[in-house]
């Protein structure tokens, strides 16, 4: 079995499952038109994300790394009518890219843009009671995920779902004696969330017209009422 196939099977699902619109393709689009890199979620991921947010009914959902807002856009559609999402972005040049996108979806009313470094508005979203959140995702960057999963607890309830990308990096996560930053900031996570005993996880592989990678997901687990 060779690369391609899985790239076509990939192309397969998205044409058959998670055809892309036009405001997608825009989305995407304008990245290479301001120069930002090539990094959202491919749109099968995305309408993996859509079907996790309905399958927890989400109302409420965190993002930590907009981009240009592709992953928000598949996101904020599975929200109902008065449902938000909160999204945080470092760069203010690639919150206000989003916010055009998202504006050209229809979705501004769902959409909060926060713009800062996550590390920071995390414990202001803990101090001014925004969460519990529904659905987190985590996909900013990579040597503090062990602190973004801590916070995503804290803004947590017995239901909610955790999704963290990027945690598998073409299988680099193997490497106990990496060099890499991004790699043993996902390293860190990993071991935590198997430690953790409060969630439910797993990791999922992933390939695709994009690197081998992989996709963390934690339910918080219910509490017992007795
Ligand atoms: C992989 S991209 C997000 C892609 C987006 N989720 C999607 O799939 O469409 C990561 C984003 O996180 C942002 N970022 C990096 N460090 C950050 C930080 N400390 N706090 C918040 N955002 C950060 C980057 O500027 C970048 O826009």
């Amino acid at each position: 079995m060779n690369e391609q196939i899985f790239g076509k099977v990939d192309q397969y699902i998205s044409n058959l499952l998670a055809p892309e619109d036009q405001v997608l393709k825009d989305t995407i689009k304008s990245l290479d038109e301001e120069g930002f890199p090539q990094i959202s979620v491919t749109a099968n991921l995305g309408k993996f994300l859509q079907v996790m947010a309905v399958l927890s009914n989400a109302k409420k959902i965190l993002e930590l790394g907009t981009l240009a807002g592709y992953s928000t856009i598949w996101l904020a559609r599975a929200l109902p009518a008065d449902g938000k999402l909160i999204t945080l972005e470092v760069e203010q040049r690639h919150s206000d890219l989003a916010r055009k996108n998202i504006g050209k979806a229809g979705l501004s009313d769902k959409v909060d843009f926060r713009v800062g470094k996550a590390m920071e508005i995390l414990p202001q979203l803990i101090e001014n009671g925004e969460g519990p959140f529904d659905l987190i995702f985590i996909d900013a960057d990579k040597p503090p995920y062990a602190e973004y999963f801590e916070y995503a607890l804290s803004l947590s309830r017995p239901g909610t779902v955790i999704i963290c990308d990027n945690v598998i990096r073409e299988g680099k996560i193997l490497d106990e004696n990496t060099s890499d930053e991004k790699v043993k900031g996902v390293q860190r996570f990993n071991k935590l969330l198997q430690s953790n005993k409060n969630v439910t996880a797993t990791i999922i592989q992933t390939v695709g017209v994009k690197e081998h990678d992989g996709m963390a997901i934690a339910v918080v687990n219910r509490t017992d009422p007795s």
